[in-house]
């Protein structure tokens, strides 16, 4: 046939060839490359790599110096609690409101007499409750330079604000960390309480690269297993050792008694519960 005399067939003739070019040139390379893992190359060592966290943490500064540490390296070296509260913040936080789940329970006060604490760090503060709570023991006791490191991202959790009912959002934010400060604040504690508003993992990093470590590491942040397994993990790297002691709320939470559970099996640690709360010896 005479492709040039027939201008139709001509025409879907070059459409194909185009097409086959295009398709060609941009053809999905990805299913040509080989594969690089399939299930069958997953191995118990994939597994192992759960349960394996770095160990080491810096030589510790001694206890008189973790205030000024975390002053330095989260704030710039100026306190955060200088000129709180801001003026665009007052009108919006009330007094004091301090709610917190357990957050008075007996096991604090158990565990500061024990241990007589200079540092305390809390992995899960929200409005500072149980920190609060533990500022008053150390002073009742006459402890002295305690301070009491309080990680929180200060998000809360999705609707945490509905259960508080009383928070103003501004701007979609709950103002929960602002919320925390004016609490210590209006507790007379902010000599004793200093925080690190980051994940946390990545607060518990910074206090393990600067040798910061806690008498007492108290775990309350999330409660699913995932979380409270990365939680567990990095606390007992910051605790001081020997001495210092790990604990928890909510030990009815499914999620954190198997991390507790797992983490005690695999270190040869004990488990003992104490109330809401699991203590690890
Ligand atoms: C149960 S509340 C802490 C209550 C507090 N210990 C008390 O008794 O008053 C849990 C807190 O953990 C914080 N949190 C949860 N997951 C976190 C994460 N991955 N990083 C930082 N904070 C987190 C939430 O913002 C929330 O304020």
């Amino acid at each position: 046939m005479d492709l040039a005399a027939n201008p139709k067939v001509y025409g879907v003739v070059v459409l194909l060839i185009l097409s086959f070019i295009l398709g060609f040139l941009y053809r999905d390379n990805y299913s040509q490359a080989p594969l690089l893992l399939s299930a069958a190359t997953v191995t118990a060592a994939d597994a192992e790599l759960h349960h394996k966290f770095p160990t080491k943490c810096a030589e510790a500064v001694p206890p008189a110096k973790v205030r000024e540490t975390i002053i330095q390296n989260v704030f710039h070296g100026e306190s955060p609690w200088t000129g709180f509260p801001p003026a665009h913040a007052k009108p919006l936080l009330l007094e004091k409101f301090a709610v917190g789940w357990g957050s008075n329970a007996a096991v604090f006060e158990r565990l500061i007499r024990r241990v007589r604490p200079r540092t305390i760090i809390e992995v899960g503060t929200y409005l500072g409750a149980s920190a609060i709570h533990m500022a008053g023991i150390a002073e009742k006791l006459g402890l002295e330079g305690v301070q009491i490191l309080c990680i929180d991202d200060f998000r809360g959790w999705p609707a945490h604000a509905d259960a508080g009912k009383v928070m103003e959002m501004v701007n979609g934010d709950t103002m929960l960390l602002y919320q925390f400060m004016q609490n210590v604040a209006a507790a007379n504690a902010t000599e004793s309480v200093v925080y690190l508003p980051f994940s946390t993992t990545t607060a518990m990093n910074g206090l393990c690269s600067w040798g910061v470590y806690g008498d007492l590491v108290e775990i309350d942040a999330d409660h699913e297993f995932h979380s409270a397994w990365v939680d567990i993990n990095n606390g007992y790297r910051v605790v001081r050792k020997p001495g210092g002691v790990m604990f928890g709320h909510d030990y009815k939470w499914e999620g954190v008694r198997r991390a507790v559970h797992l983490f005690a099996r695999l270190h040869g640690l004990g488990v003992r519960r104490d109330g809401e709360h699991w203590v690890l010896y």
